[in-house]
């Protein structure tokens, strides 16, 4: 099992969930970069976090804020457009793995429940999602060790859902509120039962977890050199089914 990591990149950190990560993180003593289009604007809302610049669709801007850092957590994102998710959503975790070239720091990413539900959603969410999934396989093809969450829609929770529930085989729905969402994505850089699992994430009423160790550990970790997650349908296509650059990206992670 790797270390627990001291210091973390966070990819989005500027955003509504990447913010409360930014403030977990250095809560439970981790060294937090951020990555930043705007360093002036990043200075007012992320005090104490060392800001890098950078953009994710300039993958020569990276080098720096991947240098030397122990873990990454993404929780950036375009507009929702199609385009947006694949230079972005997409784009952005494959221009970050290349940065690393080669080194395996702790990764998190945040996707959405709804991932591998294909054709459960039309439209341009399919095609988000889609982008979305693509991006999960080019981190279980990282070889570094990782956690994908997968959360509920955002902030729909009552006043007493403090349980977290975490699922497999995105067949779930449900809300999960921010503050909750940031804790997990910080508590699965810190807890070593949560490495190679993929999950869904809710809020239910009743208490909040205590047994970080317990919670991820219940879960199956993804199959060992698979590009999907435990529990995903067997009907999510094949590597030569995904466009050109999903399949070169992942040739050059596995080469
Ligand atoms: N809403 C829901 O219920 C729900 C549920 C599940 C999943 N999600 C997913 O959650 C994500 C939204 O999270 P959020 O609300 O925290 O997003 P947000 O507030 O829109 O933040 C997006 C972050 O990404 C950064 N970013 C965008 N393009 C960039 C680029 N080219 N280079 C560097 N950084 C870039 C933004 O930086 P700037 O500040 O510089 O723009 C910002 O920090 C979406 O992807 C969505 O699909 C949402």
């Amino acid at each position: 099992m790797p270390n627990s990591p001291t210091s973390v990149l966070v990819v989005g950190a500027t955003g509504g969930i990447g913010r409360l990560v930014v403030a977990t993180a250095q809560q439970h003593g981790l060294d937090v970069r951020a990555l930043v289009r705007d360093p002036g604007r990043a200075e007012r809302l992320l005090p104490g976090a060392e800001l890098v610049p950078g953009d994710l669709e300039k993958p020569d801007t990276l080098h720096t804020a991947v240098s030397g850092v122990g873990a990454v957590v993404f929780t950036h994102g375009g507009n929702g457009s199609p385009d947006a998710a694949r230079r972005i959503d997409y784009g952005g975790v494959a221009a970050v793995l290349q940065a690393l070239d080669g080194r395996t720091p702790r990764l998190t990413l945040m996707t959405s429940i709804g991932v591998s539900r294909r054709g459960a959603y039309g439209g341009s969410t399919g095609q988000l999602l889609d982008w979305k999934r693509r991006s999960e396989r080019l981190v279980r093809a990282s070889g570094a060790p990782y956690t994908i969450v997968r959360p509920g829609w955002f902030d729909a929770v009552g006043p007493g859902d403090h349980r977290l529930v975490l699922e497999q085989t995105d067949t779930g729905d449900g809300g999960i509120g921010r503050d909750q969402l940031a804790e997990v994505l910080v508590r699965s850089l810190l807890t070593d039962t949560a490495v190679n699992r993929t999950f869904e994430l809710f809020a239910e009423a009743g208490p909040a977890p205590t047994d970080w160790t317990g919670l991820f550990g219940a879960l199956a970790p993804d199959p060992a050199g698979g590009l999907d997650a435990a529990g995903d349908p067997a009907t999510l296509p094949a590597v030569s089914e995904e466009p050109p650059t999903v399949q070169e990206d992942l040739a050059r992670l596995a080469g």
